[in-house]
């Protein structure tokens, strides 16, 4: 989609489709009555040939309430216009931002929304059902600092639809060795290092963890580092942000097996991992004065003649053993390992997002993603980030007493603890590993897939994440 810029006024512009904004207390009160079009948030009218403007097609967006209209409430609009717009095989759209929503931030998230809206998760169908790609965007802005947000909206959308699409891949097509090389591209694309630890790398290191998971799959695994460097030496001291996410490009459950119905979901176990790569794609654009490392440990997890079996003791990296009672819990393995690489390679605050358990779907549904934390500073960093980004995220519980859960008899820790609070005792594994150094834990399993369309994305990956990562390192 190719993204415009202009400055003509919107009766003036001659387009397919002109998008404008409708509030609550603009709509005159006999159209309202009417119950045409009440203003209400993502309420659509479309008007053909309208008198006064040289537009094809008038579509009002409704922005409810516009004392309270944010660039998020913008970010929806402008992608749910495109795709009102786009089932009726609009090509060409220009969006007006009044004054008052013009600024940077209001015009990058017109830019993204439309952007995230014109993505389908389609691209191995034949027959694109009358879905296909809007070929123009256009924003319609007096203001003289536009360009600034159109590259960063630009930047965000493209980043949250790459995380999308390599989400989308079904297992058979991206395998370990396929992800890791998708993100040498995106990286060499963007100029940064990328580093792919093979399976003899990783037993020299001695990830026993992670390896433990690959076992039973014919695909090799593939430990994923992608770097980024400020330019400023004070950088280079500073903090270094470690971005780690579950890479489970596909999860049968292993010997401890998923029941078949709605298992093909389970290829989006990478999303984490896939988050990560979008986000460093963005990253490399914005270039924040941080330093920032994702690693994505990235397996398949399979049953069969050489897979883990349910009472193995494995090594982890960090010198821990772990007894895997249940095979299926194979994300907390390979983050174990991958948290341990981070704090060698001197990431001073660690993030890591991963679609781990079940339990999170039941305890915050589709809504929220769960955040756990050892640290309260980071915390409230990036909570703070997600809230300014529209990405919901909730903090739960990591008391002590969750521990109580993760005894062995016969390894240092088991991999699973009781039926109760499963997505807290996840994350206490996890911060076994992640010690001392300031770490949040997101379980995005509930929030990386969209089970239904919503009005402006697709039904499918959603790319949850990336916004919050790339805003909490571009403003630390
Ligand atoms: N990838 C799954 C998490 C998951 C499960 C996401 C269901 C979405 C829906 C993870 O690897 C897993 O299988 N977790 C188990 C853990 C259990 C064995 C303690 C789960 O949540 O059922
Ligand atoms: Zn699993
Ligand atoms: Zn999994």
């Amino acid at each position: 989609m190719q993204i415009g810029l202009e400055r003509a006024g919107a009766a003036a512009v001659d387009t397919e489709a002109l998008v404008i904004l409708g509030f609550l207390e603009q709509v005159p009160e006999p159209v309202r009555d009417l119950g045409e079009f009440s203003g209400k948030a993502l309420e659509i009218t479309l008007l053909h040939r309208p008198a006064g403007f040289r537009a094809k097609r008038l579509l009002v967006i409704g922005g409810g309430k516009q004392a309270d209209f944010t660039s998020g409430d913008l970010r929806k609009a402008a992608g749910a216009a495109v795709r009102a717009l786009k089932a009726k095989s609009v090509k060409h759209i220009a969006m007006a931002l009044d004054t008052g929503f013009s600024s940077p931030d209001y015009v990058a998230a017109a830019v993204e929304g439309a952007i995230l809206g014109d993505y389908e998760p389609d691209c191995h169908k034949s027959q694109k059902e009358g879905k296909r790609p809007v070929e123009s965007f256009t924003v319609l802005t007096a203001a003289e600092d536009a360009e600034a947000g159109i590259a960063r909206g630009r930047i965000l959308g493209a980043a949250q639809n790459l995380t999308r699409e390599l989400v989308n891949e079904p297992g058979n097509l991206l395998t370990p060795m396929v992800l890791a090389a998708r993100a040498q591209t995106m990286a060499a694309a963007q100029g940064l290092e990328c580093e792919v630890l093979d399976r003899d790398r990783m037993k020299q290191l001695g990830m026993g963890a992670l390896l433990g998971v690959a076992m039973g799959s014919a695909e090799p695994p593939a430990f994923i580092v992608i770097r980024y460097r400020p330019n400023d030496l004070a950088g280079a001291n500073g903090p270094h942000l470690g971005l780690v996410g579950k890479g489970v490009t596909f999860d049968t459950g292993g010997v401890s097996i998923k029941q078949s119905d709605g298992m093909e979901k389970m290829k989006y176990d990478m999303a984490g991992g896939a988050a990560m790569i979008g986000a460093m794609q963005a990253i490399a654009q914005v270039k924040p004065s941080i330093a920032v490392t994702a690693l994505i440990p990235a397996v398949e997890n399979m049953c069969g003649g050489r897979s883990q079996r349910p009472g193995d003791i494995v090594t982890s990296l960090s010198g821990k053993t772990i007894e895997v009672l249940n095979t299926d819990a194979e994300g907390r393995l390979i983050l174990a390992d991958a948290l341990t690489y981070a704090k060698r390679l001197g990431c001073t605050h660690l993030i890591d997002a991963a679609t781990l358990t079940g339990a999170i779907v039941v305890a915050l549904g589709h809504v929220n993603a769960g955040a756990f934390a050892n640290d309260d500073a980071l915390l409230s960093k990036l909570l703070g980030a997600a809230r300014a980004e529209g990405e919901k995220m909730w903090r739960m519980p990591l008391d002590e007493e969750y521990m109580d859960q993760l005894k062995s008899a016969f390894a240092d820790l088991p991999n699973i603890g009781t039926r109760w609070g499963g997505a807290a005792t996840a994350a206490m594994f996890l911060k076994q590993f992640a010690g001392d150094t300031p770490w949040v834990h997101l379980d995005i399993a509930g929030t990386a897939w969209l089970d239904e369309e919503k009005p402006h994305l697709a039904k499918g990956p959603s790319g949850v994440g990336v916004r919050t990562f790339v805003s909490l390192a571009a403003n630390w």
